[in-house]
Parts: structure tokens; sequence; C-alpha cells
């Protein structure tokens, strides 16, 4: 079964779930850092040109590998034992080799192909000098080129072939990826710290829970570790958007909170889909009204998610909306808030080609990261849109023969009550947040012991810290990239001293 928002109005009793599943899953798909716009904006393509351009001014740095990877590490059937290409790039430039037992950063790959994030996350390159250390960088399974079963198409085909495709397979090859090269490099005293952003972000914190012997360390940037089972409340992450909109004005929330009744209004009309596609100047003739009102939830969602410096696009679209001019209705305030922030085209359009992030990302949310995002009445600017977990097993079902595992995260990784738990438990992992980011509504904003740290600031957005340092960075962003950069030094220093303690011990003992 093809998910698409065609079949989802075939049925009408599948349509409420459908469609609400499909709205649901665009917002999650953003969990991704390199790209400051969703990959459903047609500006994606001026993004993926930038960065080919890029990666090949700097492909003298970067060189493409493939490991041949184990389809799956959990058994011992005939057919585990398939493998796959699994990309990963390195770059030597700024290692300090494996005589110095010089570290290792290693990037961990989330929902996309691996190649945004080669320019997209900064943090590595901008910090390799200093730390001497050799870059890696490796791409999730399923996604890119480290696709099993030969194609895409071959490897979502079925329930059997996806069933392969979780983030417990993904932080195992990651595990396996890494130990290969420190073999292979003679470098097994390198200590390694891994990054990731988003989802991304959360395979690092797991990764370091998990597997504590390949990485010393890790930062998790933007990982909303704790939006399973009732962990966050439901609204966190829209009232988050609504209180980024409310700070940047007053007015410009109170427009967007009264607009989806004046759509509902104007859409009750005779020819009112015909009015709203004008009003808001439509690529295509809308069909129903919640077209429109995804496409602008989605839009304010995304503002939020990445209110950037120093561009801030929630500032953006509120100046749209508070400068329409003098005595505009509603509903022309809103459009004004998507010119200022789309810039001034010659029709907007609503609707979206799925991607192979959209695509993965799906199976993944109806599988195992199953995050319950919802709103409650009136307590955020959006119309009510409340997370039914059976109305969502049943869409998922529908969609790919097998229901989700909604609990399953937290038994295998955690996260009720982390605080107790971790303590005494974990160490080495930096938690960082930017609090205008919506998701960080289910991030770690607490420290936990002595190192595990919660790194955040007021004004941040989502994976902010992790991105390429730039000129017109404000201070506050310079000083949290500054405080990240100490703690994982001292983390080597330590592991420096232990690994001398341990050399001078066994020479003595022996
Ligand atoms: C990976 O597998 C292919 C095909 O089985 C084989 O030709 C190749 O030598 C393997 N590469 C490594 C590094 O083991
Ligand atoms: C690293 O150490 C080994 C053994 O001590 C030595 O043979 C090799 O030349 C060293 N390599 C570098 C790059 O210094
Ligand atoms: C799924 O596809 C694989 C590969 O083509 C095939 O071997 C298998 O029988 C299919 N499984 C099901 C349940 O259809
Ligand atoms: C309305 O439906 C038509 C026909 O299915 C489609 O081509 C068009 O893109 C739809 N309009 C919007 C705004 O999605
Ligand atoms: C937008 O573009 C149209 C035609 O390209 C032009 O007439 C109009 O003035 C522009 N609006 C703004 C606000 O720049
Ligand atoms: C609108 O976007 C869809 C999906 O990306 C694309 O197929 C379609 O051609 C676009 N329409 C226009 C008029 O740009
Ligand atoms: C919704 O919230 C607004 C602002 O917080 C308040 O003025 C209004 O009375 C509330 N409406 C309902 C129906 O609760
Ligand atoms: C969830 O949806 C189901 C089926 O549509 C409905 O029976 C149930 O009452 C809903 N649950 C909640 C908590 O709203
Ligand atoms: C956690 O501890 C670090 C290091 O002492 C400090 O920089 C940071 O501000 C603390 N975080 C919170 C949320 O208190
Ligand atoms: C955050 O931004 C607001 C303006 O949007 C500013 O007033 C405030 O001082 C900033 N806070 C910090 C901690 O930088
Ligand atoms: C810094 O940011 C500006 C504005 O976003 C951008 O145009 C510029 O290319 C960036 N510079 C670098 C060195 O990344």
């Amino acid at each position: 079964m093809k998910p698409q928002k065609s079949t989802a109005m075939n049925s009408s009793s599948l349509t409420i779930s459908l469609q609400w599943l499909l709205s649901l899953i665009f917002l999650i798909i953003f969990p991704t850092c390199a790209t400051a716009t969703p990959s459903k904006l047609p500006r994606l393509s001026t993004i993926l040109r930038e960065s080919e351009t890029f990666s090949e001014l700097i492909s003298e740095d970067f060189q493409t590998f493939f490991y041949n990877q184990t389809l799956d590490h959990f058994n011992y059937r005939p057919e585990s034992y398939y493998t796959f290409q699994q990309r990963y790039v390195m770059n030597f430039k700024y290692w300090g080799g494996a005589n110095a037992s010089a570290p290792i950063f290693a990037y961990l790959g989330a929902e996309a192909a691996l190649d945004s994030a080669l320019t997209g996350v900064g943090f590595l390159v901008d910090n390799a000098l200093q730390f001497k250390a050799l870059l890696v960088y490796i791409e999730h399974r399923y996604y890119g080129q480290s696709i099993p079963f030969g194609s895409r198409e071959e490897a979502l085909k079925n329930a059997s072939t996806r069933g392969y495709f979780n983030s417990a397979q993904a932080i195992a090859d990651y595990a396996e990826v890494l130990e290969y090269i420190k073999k292979k490099l003679l470098a097994e005293n390198s200590p390694v710290i891994v990054i990731g952003g988003s989802y991304g972000g959360m395979l690092a914190s797991w990764f370091r829970l998990k597997y504590p012997h390949v990485a010393l360390g890790a930062l998790a940037s933007s990982a909303p570790i704790l939006y399973f089972d009732d962990i966050t409340p439901q609204n966190g992450y829209y009232s988050i958007v609504t209180k980024d909109f409310r700070e940047a004005s007053e007015s410009c929330y109170s427009t967007i909170r009264e607009s989806w009744s004046e759509i509902d209004r104007v859409a009750s009309e005779p020819n009112g889909l015909s009015i709203l596609s004008k009003k808001f100047n439509t690529c295509a003739e809308l069909n129903k009204s919640y077209e429109l009102k995804d496409y602008l939830e989605t839009m304010y969602a995304v503002a939020a998610q990445y209110n950037h410096p120093p561009k801030y696009p929630v500032t953006m679209v509120c100046g749209g909306i508070d400068g329409a001019p003098e005595g505009s209705d509603i509903l022309s305030r809103i459009f004004a808030g998507v010119v200022a922030y789309r810039g001034n085209r010659s029709c907007y359009n609503t609707s979206v080609n799925p991607t192979e992030t959209s695509e993965g990302w799906r199976w993944q949310t109806c599988s195992e990261m199953v995050m319950p995002i919802g709103r409650g009445d009136n307590d955020t600017m959006f119309p009510p849109s409340p997370f039914n977990l059976t109305t969502f097993i049943q869409g998922c079902t529908s969609l790919y023969d097998v229901p989700p595992r909604p609990h399953w995260i937290t038994s295998y990784y955690g996260g009720h009550d982390i605080k107790l738990i971790l303590h005494r438990f974990a160490s080495n992992i930096i938690f960082s947040n930017g609090l205008r980011d919506p998701y960080s509504s289910a991030g770690v904003l607490k420290n936990i012991s002595l190192t595990v740290l919660a790194i955040h600031t007021v004004n941040g957005s989502h994976c902010l810290d992790i991105l390429p340092a730039n000129s017109t960075d404000p201070e506050w962003l310079i000083m949290q990239r500054r405080t990240e950069v100490e703690i994982i030094e001292s983390w080597i220093t330590q592991y420096y001293a232990d690994l001398d303690a341990t050399r001078k011990r066994t020479m003595f003992e022996y």
C-alpha cells in the first residue's frame, strides 16, 4: 500500500486517521540538522546543489569508503549474514595519528543521506585542528548509499525487508565500523567521541550508553530522547512553537491563533476553497481546507525549529504578519507572513513530494520511534489535534502490515526517571539544546552528574551548536560551543591519564 494523500481520501473511516498521521509525520520529518528547510520545499534543490559544489571543493580531504555491513546483528539465521555496503567518509587532514592516540570524532548519521552532513555539521571540521582529530562520518542504514537488498525499492518493499531498519541495528553498525577503523589504523587507544543531532543525537547518547568500550563520550545535540511514552506532555512541541511566536510578537501570535477558524469560515462559504486559493496564491486549486492549514502549520513549526540567527525565521514571519497594511484582514496578514518567509513567488506550492527521508522516517516513526506529539484544546496557538495511540497504531498497521511498538524505545534505552537511573551509571554525555527549539521540550535540560551534562541556550534553535561556526554568530552561541569543547577536552585528558596509569600498572605487574 502506497502511503499517499490520495489514498487517504478513498475510505472515509480511514480518512481522519491517515490524514492525521500524514500531517503528524510531516512534522517529525524535521528532526534533521543540516537543512534549514524541510526536504519538501522547492528550495531543497538549491541546498543540494550548494553542498555538491562544496563537496567538490573539499573532496581531497573527504575520502569515501564502504564497509561490508552485516544485515542483522542480533541473530544467527543464515539470512542474517547477508551484507550490504555501508558508506562512511573519513578526513585525515588534522589527525595526530595512532601513535599519539589522537582522538576520533565520529558523526553518527541520521535519517538522511550522509552528503549534507559533511558540510552542514560544522562542529567536526571546526574543532578538528585543535583536537588533532580524525573525522569519520557514517551513513545510517537504509539511507543514501547504504541500502540493503540492492535498492531502496527492494529494501522498503515488504515487512520482512523493512524489519532490519531500526535504531538498534544502526548503532550496532556504527560500533562495527568504528572498531574496524580503529583496528585497521592501529588506533585502538584513540578515544572516540560520537556526535549527532536530532534523531542522530539520540543515537549518539544511546551509543555511549550501549557501547562505552567503543565511544569515550557523546555530544547529543537537540536529542528529544524523552519524547516517548508519557515522559513529556504531548503538547510540548507545539507549546514551544507557540511560545516562540508569542515572544516574537503578541499581535502576531493572536493573529495566527484566530486564523484557523477564519480559514474554516471562508472554506465553508460557497466557492470558499477557490477564494482561499486566490487569497493564498496557491499553485494548485485547494481541494480541502486542511491542505492550507497543514501548509501553514508546517511553516510555523519549521520557522520555530530552525529559528537561527542571524535571520530568525519566526521574526521574519511575524514581520510580515504585523507589517501588513493597516486594516488588512486576518487572512491577508497570514499571507503577508507567508510572503515574508518564503519570498515573493509567482505562486505558493502546498503539495509535497515524498523524499527518502520522509519515507524512511515514516517507517521509523511507525515502528519504534513513536513520539506522541499532539495538542489539546486551546493549549497552543493551533487547533486541537490530540495524539491518539489507538488511531496511530491503526494507521501504521494499515500502512506497513505490522503494528508499532510504542514502548520499545524506553524498554531498550530507558528514559523514565532519567536522572535517578543515569546519575550513578552513565558518564561523558553532553545533551545540548536551544530552548526555542520545539524538540527541546523533550530534551535533557538538567545536569545528571558531573559528566552527564545539559548545555543549553535560551535563544538557541534545533542543532544550532553543531552547525558550522560563522562570523555572525552571537556571543551566547560561541560560548555554548566553547563550553562543549572544554568538556570534551576534559574527558580526553582524563582518558589519557587513565590510559597511562593502565600502561604503567601493566608494566609493573608483568
Ligand atoms: C566486501 O564484499 C564484496 C562482495 O562480497 C567483496 O568483493 C569485497 O572484497 C568485500 N570487501 C571487504 C573490505 O571485505
Ligand atoms: C608509530 O610507532 C611505531 C612503533 O613504535 C613506529 O614503527 C612508527 O614509525 C610510528 N609511526 C609514526 C607515524 O610515527
Ligand atoms: C519480501 O521480499 C523478499 C525479497 O524480495 C522476499 O524474499 C520475501 O519472500 C518477501 N516477504 C514477504 C513476507 O512478502
Ligand atoms: C487538488 O487535487 C488535484 C487533483 O488530485 C491535484 O492535482 C492538486 O494538486 C490538489 N491541490 C492541492 C493544493 O493539493
Ligand atoms: C512581487 O512580485 C510581483 C511581480 O513579480 C510584483 O508586482 C510585486 O510588487 C512584488 N511584491 C513585493 C512585495 O515585492
Ligand atoms: C509543487 O510541488 C510538487 C511537489 O514537490 C511538484 O510536483 C509540483 O510540480 C510543484 N508545482 C509547481 C507549480 O511548482
Ligand atoms: C483560549 O485561550 C485564550 C487565551 O489564553 C482565552 O482568552 C480564551 O478564553 C480560551 N478559550 C477557551 C474556549 O477556553
Ligand atoms: C482514540 O480514537 C479511538 C478510535 O477512533 C476512540 O475510540 C478513542 O476514544 C480515542 N481515544 C481518546 C483518548 O480520545
Ligand atoms: C551543567 O554543568 C555545566 C558544567 O558545570 C554547566 O556549564 C551548565 O551550565 C550546567 N547546566 C545546567 C542546566 O545547569
Ligand atoms: C534572547 O533574545 C531576546 C530577544 O528576542 C533578548 O531580549 C534576550 O536578552 C535574549 N536572551 C539571551 C539569554 O541571550
Ligand atoms: C555566515 O552566515 C551567512 C548568513 O547566514 C552566510 O551567508 C555566510 O555564507 C556564512 N559564512 C560562512 C563562512 O559560513
